[in-house]
C-alpha cells in the first residue's frame, strides 16, 4: 500500500524538520541551520545539523541523513507507515487509513484539484490575454495592480456571461462540479451559473500551493451584491483552517521570523507589491485557534494589522481575546494599529516598505499590552469599575493554555494594576500568597525574626 504523494507532501510542508527534531533533540540556531547533540551517538560537541530550507538533517559523526520521516523512523524505531501516522497527527491532519472512504476521498480530491486548477488557469489567462475585458483591466489598474501582481497571485476575472460549467461538464459529474462551490443552480433558468461572475477572483491555496477556494471582488462600485464573496465551505475548503497567501509566506519563514496577518485579499497583494511578502489574510471570518497554531509553526511573531477603523479595532480585540489562549513560550502575538482610515494596502502604497517596517518597529504592541490598554481605557477611577477591570483581566489570563505564559501574563496585568493602586497591593499579594509556596516560608522566617527582635528589645 502506498500513501498518496499529496498526503506526504502536505505533512512535509506543514512540519519543519527543526519542529520535528526539536521534540527530542535540543537545537540551537547557527546561521541558516540548527545544531545539536547527535541522537545517533553519545557525544559532547554537537555534530548534528538540521536545515529547514533543504528539508533534511545530517549527522557528521555517523553520516545519518534524511527527512522528517527518516528521522522519526530511526529515532523512534518505527515503520514508515507508523512514522507517517505519527507525523500527520503532529501536523494536525487526519490520518490516512487506506479505507474505501479514504480512497473515495482521494479520488474526489484529485477531481477537485483538477477543477480548481483548470478554472483558475482559464480565468487568469483571460484577464492577461483577453483585451476585450477592458472594464476589469481598468479596475486592476485603478487599484495599482500591475501584471506582476496579477501573475504572482494568479488573479483572474470571470466575465458576466462566461460559463465554465459547460466546459467542465463532459469531464466531471454534476455532483462533483456543484461540490466545488464554483457554480450554483439558477432555478428560473434551470441551469448552472458561475458564482463569481463579474468578479475579480483571488485563488486561495492550501499550504502546498494547490488552489482550493476563491475570494471574489465585484468590480461594480455601488453594486447591490456583496463587495466580496468567498467559496462556500466544501469537503476540501475549510475557512477556519486556511489563510490567504500562506503557501507563499511560509516559504520566507526560514529567513524572516514574523508574519503580518491582515484582513483583506487586497491588503496581502498591496503589501506584497511593496516588498513585504511575509503576509497572510484570514478569510473574512474571525481568526481561529487553528490559524494561530498554523502560523506559529512557521513564525515566531504574528503581527496582527487590521484596518485603522472601528470595525478593524473591534476585530483586533476579538482576535486578541481569542488568540491569547494559544500563546506559547518563544512565540509572540503583536498588534499594529494603523492611522485612522488606512488599511495595510493604502498605508503601504502611500508610504512604502521602509516606512512600513519603521512604523512596525515603533508602533507594534504585544497582545497582553493591547488587552491591558483596551480595558484600562474603559475603566473609571472608582471601586466598582476597577473591580470589573481586574476581574476581566484575571479571567482573560486564566484562558491561557500554557501554564508559564499564564503565570507571567497574569503577573504583568497585576503589576500594572498595582501601579495604578499604589495604596493597596491587594491584587499582587493575593497572587503571590496563593501561588508561591516559598513565600510562606519566607513569611514564617520574617515572623520569627520579628519575635526574636521583640525579645531583644
Ligand atoms: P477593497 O475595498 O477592495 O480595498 O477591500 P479591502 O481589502 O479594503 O477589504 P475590506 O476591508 O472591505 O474587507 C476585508 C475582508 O473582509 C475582505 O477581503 C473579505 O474577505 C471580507 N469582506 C469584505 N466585504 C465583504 C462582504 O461584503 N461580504 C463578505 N462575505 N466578506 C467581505
Ligand atoms: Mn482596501
Amino acid at each position: 500500500m502506498k500513501y498518496p504523494k499529496e498526503h506526504l507532501d502536505e505533512i512535509k510542508t506543514r512540519l519543519k524538520v527543526s519542529t520535528v527534531v526539536s521534540k527530542s533533540v535540543s537545537l540551537k540556531k547557527r546561521g541558516k541551520e540548527f545544531v545539536g547533540l547527535s541522537p545517533f551517538k553519545t557525544e559532547k560537541t554537537p555534530s548534528f545539523t538540521v536545515n529547514d530550507e533543504k528539508e533534511f538533517y545530517h549527522c557528521f559523526a555517523t553520516s545519518e541523513h534524511g527527512n522528517i520521516f527518516d528521522f522519526v523512523m530511526k529515532t523512534q524505531n518505527l515503520k514508515f507507515g507508523e512514522a507517517v501516522k505519527s507525523l500527520a497527527n503532529l501536523a494536525g491532519m487526519r490520518p490516512y487509513t487506506f479505507s474505501k472512504q479514504d480512497e473515495e476521498r482521494e479520488k474526489n480530491w484529485q477531481e477537485y484539484c483538477s477543477i480548481y486548477n483548470q478554472y483558475v488557469q482559464f480565468y487568469h489567462d483571460e484577464i492577461l490575454k483577453n483585451e476585450s475585458l477592458t472594464i476589469a483591466r481598468d479596475y486592476l489598474k485603478k487599484r495599482n495592480l500591475s501584471k506582476n501582481e496579477v501573475k504572482n497571485f494568479k488573479i483572474g476575472f470571470v466575465e458576466r456571461n462566461s460559463n465554465f460549467y459547460e466546459k467542465l461538464k463532459d469531464e466531471f459529474s454534476e455532483k462533483v462540479l456543484v461540490e466545488s462551490g464554483l457554480f450554483y443552480l439558477d432555478e428560473k433558468k434551470n441551469k448552472y451559473v458561475e458564482r463569481f461572475r463579474d468578479r475579480i477572483i483571488f485563488p486561495i491555496n492550501n499550504i502546498s500551493g494547490q488552489p482550493i477556494g476563491l475570494g471574489g471582488r465585484t468590480i461594480q462600485e455601488n453594486s447591490y451584491s456583496a463587495k466580496y464573496i468567498n467559496s462556500p465551505e466544501t469537503p476540501f475548503f475549510k475557512k477556519g483552517s486556511n489563510l490567504y497567501n500562506l503557501d507563499l509566506a511560509r516559504r520566507l519563514s526560514n529567513k524572516i521570523d514574523h508574519v503580518y496577518l491582515v484582513e483583506g485579499y487586497m491588503d496581502v497583494v498591496g503589501l506584497s507589491k511593496n516588498g513585504i511578502e511575509n503576509v497572510v489574510a484570514n478569510l473574512g471570518t474571525s481568526l481561529t485557534d487553528r490559524q494561530i497554531l498554523i502560523l506559529n509553526q512557521f513564525f515566531e511573531d504574528i503581527i496582527i494589522c487590521f484596518d485603522g477603523d472601528e470595525s478593524g479595532y473591534k476585530a483586533a480585540l476579538r482576535a486578541a481575546e481569542n488568540s491569547i489562549k494559544e500563546l506559547q513560550p518563544e512565540k509572540q502575538i503583536s498588534f499594529l494599529f494603523l492611522p485612522d482610515g488606512e488599511d495595510p494596502d493604502s498605508y503601504a502604497n502611500k508610504n512604502g516598505k521602509a516606512n512600513f517596517i519603521d512604523f512596525t518597529k515603533q508602533a507594534k504592541i504585544s497582545i497582553h499590552q493591547f488587552i491591558f490598554n483596551h480595558y484600562k481605557q474603559q475603566t473609571d477611577n472608582n471601586p466598582s469599575s476597577m473591580a470589573i477591570f481586574e476581574k476581566k483581566l484575571r479571567a482573560i489570563a486564566a484562558t491561557i493554555k500554557d501554564d508559564f505564559i499564564k503565570k507571567y501574563v497574569l503577573e504583568f496585568f497585576l503589576e500594572k494594576i498595582s501601579s495604578l493602586t499604589p495604596h493597596s497591593n491587594v491584587g499582587k499579594k493575593q497572587f503571590y500568597t496563593k501561588k508561591i509556596k516559598s513565600l510562606q516560608s519566607t513569611q514564617r522566617h520574617f515572623n520569627e525574626s520579628k519575635l526574636l527582635s521583640g525579645v531583644e528589645a
